[in-house]
């Protein structure tokens, strides 16, 4: 009964190298998740009441950024969406179609969100109070997480298919120990990078020597808050894994994911607290890349971990591979020159002048 549940792999097999499918995918989805940490740590300024009053040209600026912050986020979801079809399309949409009105309602959360973002623009150029918004913007955010990490368990867990259908679609997937500090784990992560990206962004509209100590010292605070997060629920996470998954993880070369994304979230959250000292803009750079290698690391390690979940019943090395270089290259050009466009779209809205100021670089 179980194996009827399991489709086959596509029969066309992999259009690419395994490996190549998994280094985009971990790549993509750390870019996915740095633009929703962004789009939370807005949010959570919000609720703050960063910007409040005297603070309103940085509130203007940040609630016209967040609508775009968003769909960039969705944007770049489809990238690893397309990898997890390649690598895992088996299991990742039987799992869509066990959960199905669960799944669907992430659309509507996603609708609803952008609305939410652009209402809290308009009312942010109205001097309107946008707190209430930023509680339902992050609710909804926490919400999306929190379906796609049942989704995510659930596609791991192919044993409990048969007896979850019985829900017909319309519960989420509670089954999974490692769920709950999963979830965590990633609302700590959007908010570290979320809090992070608030402190540069209003750091850096404000000129030397009058930067506003709160409105860049709260969101800094958050960050350092969501990096301790990470390690707390990561390591929770790491105790709820089955023994077979954690013997395999620790005993594979693999197991420095983990250690890399130790360093990296460790490294974050020093350079954070660093730079609430100092408010100095290169320390929070630094930490912005740290936190960037500790999402990449939290990707790959993902996949390791659903792979070795799924051993029992998928080999990934099994599947035949018939190279199409020529639709790789497309993705990749276009890929490279999609990000080239962002970069040149920032430098043209926010210039590079910071980076010539003499607190730039003081570390
Ligand atoms: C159109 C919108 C979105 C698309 C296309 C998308 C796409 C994806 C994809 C493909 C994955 C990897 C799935 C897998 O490998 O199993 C993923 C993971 C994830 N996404 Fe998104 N996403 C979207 C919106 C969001 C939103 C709004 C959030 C909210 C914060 C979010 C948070 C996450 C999280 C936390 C994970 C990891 C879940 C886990 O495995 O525990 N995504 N997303």
């Amino acid at each position: 009964m179980l194996a009827n549940l399991i489709p086959s792999y596509d029969m066309l097999g992999s259009p690419m190298p395994a490996i190549l499918a998994q280094f985009l995918m971990a790549l993509t989805l750390a870019a996915h998740w740095a633009f929703l940490a962004m789009t939370m740590g807005g949010a959570a300024a919000y609720v703050m009441g960063q910007g409040s009053e005297d603070e309103t040209p940085v509130r203007a600026k940040l609630s016209a950024f967040l609508p775009y912050s968003l769909s960039m986020a969705m944007t770049l979801g489809i990238a690893p969406l397309l990898f997890v079809q390649v690598l895992y399309g088996n299991f990742f949409y039987t799992a869509n179609i066990l959960v199905g009105y669960v799944w669907l309602g992430l659309l509507a959360l996603m609708v609803v969100n952008l609305y939410l973002l652009f209402w809290s623009w308009l009312r942010s150029r109205q001097g309107k109070s946008i707190r209430g918004l930023g509680v339902l913007i992050l609710i909804l955010l926490a919400a999306s997480a929190f379906i796609l990490a049942t989704n995510g368990t659930l596609a791991q867990n192919p044993q409990d298919w048969e007896t979850f259908r019985a829900n017909s679609g319309v519960t989420p997937y509670y089954g999974d120990a490692t769920l709950v500090p999963r979830w965590l784990f990633a609302l700590s992560a959007l908010l570290a990078g979320g809090g992070l990206f608030v402190a540069l962004f209003t750091r850096l509209q404000t000129p030397d020597g009058e930067a506003p100590m709160r409105p860049v010292s709260r969101p800094l605070g958050v960050s350092i808050a969501g990096c301790i997060g990470t390690l707390v629920f990561g390591l929770w996470g790491s105790l709820a894994l089955p023994e077979s998954v954690r013997t395999g993880l620790f005993g594979s070369l693999e197991s420095i994911f983990v250690y890399v994304a130790i360093l990296a979230f460790a490294a974050a959250l020093v350079l954070g607290y660093t730079a609430l000292k100092s408010m100095a803009i290169k320390r929070m750079l630094l930490s912005a890349i740290a936190l960037f290698v500790g999402l990449f690391a939290t990707a790959a390690l993902r996949d390791t971990l659903r792979r070795l979940a799924l051993a029992e019943y998928f080999d990934l090395s099994s599947v035949p591979v018939h190279s199409q270089w020529s639709s790789f290259t497309l993705f990749a050009v276009i890929l490279v020159l999609g990000l080239g466009l962002i970069g040149y779209i920032v430098v043209l809205s926010y210039g590079t002048d910071w980076a010539k100021r003499p607190n730039a670089s003081t570390v």
